[in-house]
């Protein structure tokens, strides 16, 4: 996730483009750049936020009325200066910023490094400003709309050339694209906050939208090469609303991005009906044939997404695996050689004893594996093989997107690994491949219900404490559900083995207690009911999380929320989103902080 900001007019551009892309800034932040069309096309970019570029450009005379920003969220290529956007056509008459992932840029930057082409980065924009280059024969407008049909993957670019000082060129691909329409100026954006502040008037473009913005004029062609004409709407949100989307929170928000991290986190990974993970392609057969075990090191949120790796590498790999608390792991001495492979699972990269425990792994030999939402980060660096999650900035301290997105990421390496040792079967990968496609639209829908969480929510004031009750992957589910509710919402709460809660925690069970009950896992699920059972007899009251179709659940819940039926591997994915509400709802119902909750950092770099 990156920011795109633009501007064309009579004003001098550079002051808009800074306004913009400081409202941005929370869609990434690791280095940031504009690109001005005065007397020359000059580009001025640096790593770091955007205070940093302002820096850099106390030493620059840019003028002009036409230019683009960017400030950049890393996916290809570490944050430095020179993968810093924008970036400039080989002969530098074209310039292009870009969000989003060019599936397909190795190939085509194969084929242009064969043409004799020389590159600068190691980013996928590039590609696309050198492939505009090559169809350019005076017309910005045609050569975007030839180089367009040679990508793949996601989107949203902006445009400009040395000689057409009257227009730029957007496209918008999957990933978001407004235009703000004013007098005699118009302008782009990633987001609407970046333009609030000088028009109300917007475009919200469509998948597949080719876009030439004069100052007079904004036209429109879609997917099929059609001229058409977009609504013009009005909006209504003040600056801080609009930054988080119109949502209240940033962690609303970010469970609301859901369906599409869970689209992103697969993208490029699943290619012809079959698991790919082309950042592990080096990883040999022989190699995985030889692995003794598996660890999951991590903490928090991301040590629960390794508990889900433990259950399902068991099952794909078969092989003995331990999932470990980072800050433990660290000081012990973990029986680990050659033969083990270590993941390592961390949204930020930066967390002090997730770090620890990754160097100590290697220190004993062991290969490692960082799952990562951070590109760059440290982990990213040090692991030997890193595959990211792509969930994009995460704004609240409680981590949600990035969790689905992690579930998601270890779940497609592990099936990937499992296809190359020959332990999945043709008709078993194509289930769950179709299925992985089905995710974003099922996970949707549990979105569009979310309005009875918040009702059943609103009932919850006297509760005093809560437990979070599964078996299996339903159980790594409510580990994660419990965690969410203890940091925003201060309720004491804890995960438990649906099994295991008669040893002990069911002496607490009260009417002031409230029971998550996550039963999800088809071949647990009437052993799921019977401990349900167990509580309500004590009076307790149940929450039930269930898949559509168990209606048998309702008879004995207070409340069933049912999420939409999926294979139960892949069903952590998307049953963690009614937990995430319904600890949202909770806090909210409190009148709590929810983003930045007591106590709590977003990156943990002490001990
Ligand atoms: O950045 P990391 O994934 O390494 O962070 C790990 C934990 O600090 C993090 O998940 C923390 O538990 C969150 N506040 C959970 O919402």
């Amino acid at each position: 996730m990156c920011g795109i900001v633009g501007y064309i007019g009579d004003k001098e551009v550079l002051p808009i483009l800074i306004d913009g892309l400081k409202r941005l800034e929370y869609r990434g932040y690791d280095s940031a750049g504009v690109a001005i069309l005065g007397e020359d096309l000059k580009v001025v970019k640096t790593q770091g936020r955007i205070k940093a570029l302002e820096e850099r450009l106390k030493d620059e005379d840019l003028k002009g009325n036409l230019g683009v920003g960017h400030t950049r969220w890393a996916t290809h290529g570490a944050p430095n200066n020179v993968n810093a956007h924008p970036h400039y056509s080989e002969s530098k008459n074209i310039v292009v910023v870009h969000n989003g992932i060019i599936e397909n840029y190795l190939e085509l930057k194969k084929m242009l490094v064969k043409e004799g082409h020389d590159f600068r980065s190691e980013t996928d924009t590039e590609v696309i400003a050198y492939l505009i280059e090559e169809f350019y024969e005076g017309d910005l407008l045609e050569a975007v709309k030839k180089a367009y049909e040679m990508l793949e993957g996601s989107y949203a670019i902006a445009v400009m050339s040395k000689d057409q000082k009257d227009c730029f060129v957007v496209v918008r691909k999957d990933s978001p694209l407004i235009v703000g329409l004013g007098k005699g100026e118009n302008f782009i954006a990633s987001d609407i906050p970046a333009i609030l502040t000088y028009t109300r008037e917007i475009i919200i473009l469509e998948n597949g939208d080719i876009v030439k913005i004069t100052k007079d004029d904004v036209s429109v062609w879609d997917a099929n090469g059609n001229s058409v004409k977009r609504p013009v709407q009005q909006v209504q949100w003040n600056v801080e609303d609009a930054k988080k989307g119109g949502f209240k929170h940033f962690m609303l928000k970010e469970i609301f991005d859901e369906p599409t991290v869970i689209k992103e986190a697969m993208r490029g990974r699943i290619k012809n009906g079959s698991f790919e993970i082309p950042e592990l392609e080096q990883i040999s057969v022989d190699y995985l044939k030889n692995i003794r075990q598996i660890f999951f090191v991590a903490c928090g949120t991301a040590y629960h997404a390794g508990v889900v790796g433990k259950y399902l590498a068991e099952k794909y790999l078969k092989l003995p695996v331990q999932v470990e608390v980072a800050s433990e792991f660290r000081y012990r001495d973990p029986m680990i050689d050659g033969r083990t492979l270590l993941f390592v699972i961390s949204q930020s990269g930066e967390t002090t004893d997730t770090l620890a425990a990754l160097r100590l792994g290697k220190k004993k030999g062991a290969k490692t594996i960082g799952i990562v939402n951070v590109v760059g980060s440290s982990v990213a660096r040090e692991v030997d093989n890193v595959v990211y999650v792509h969930a994009g900035p995460e704004i609240a301290v409680a981590s949600t997107k990035a969790y689905v997105a992690q579930v998601e990421v270890v779940a497609l390496v592990l099936l990937y690994f499992a296809k190359k040792l020959g332990l999945l079967s043709v008709e078993n990968e194509k289930a769950l491949v179709s299925e992985f496609f089905a995710l974003p639209e099922k996970a949707q829908a549990i979105l569009d219900r979310s309005n009875e969480i918040a009702e059943f929510a609103s009932t919850t004031k006297t509760i005093e404490e809560t437990f979070y009750i599964g078996r299996n992957l339903d159980y790594a589910l409510s580990l994660e559900g419990a965690l969410k509710l203890k940091e925003i919402s201060y309720v004491h709460a804890e995960g438990y083995p649906a099994g295991e809660l008669k040893h002990g925690p069911l002496a607490l069970v009260t009417p002031q207690s409230l029971i998550i009950a996550i039963d999800t896992y088809a071949p647990l699920r009437k052993k799921t009911l019977s401990n349900i059972k167990e509580v309500k007899a004590r009076q307790g009251r149940v929450l039930a999380i269930a898949t559509k179709g168990y209606s048998e659940i309702e008879e004995v819940a207070d409340k069933t929320f049912y999420v939409p039926q999926t294979i139960d591997d892949l069903s952590p994915v998307i049953s963690v989103i009614p937990l995430q509400l319904i600890a949202y709802y909770i806090a909210e119902s409190r009148g709590l902080d929810i983003d930045k909750p007591r106590n709590l950092a977003k990156s943990v770099t002490v001990e």
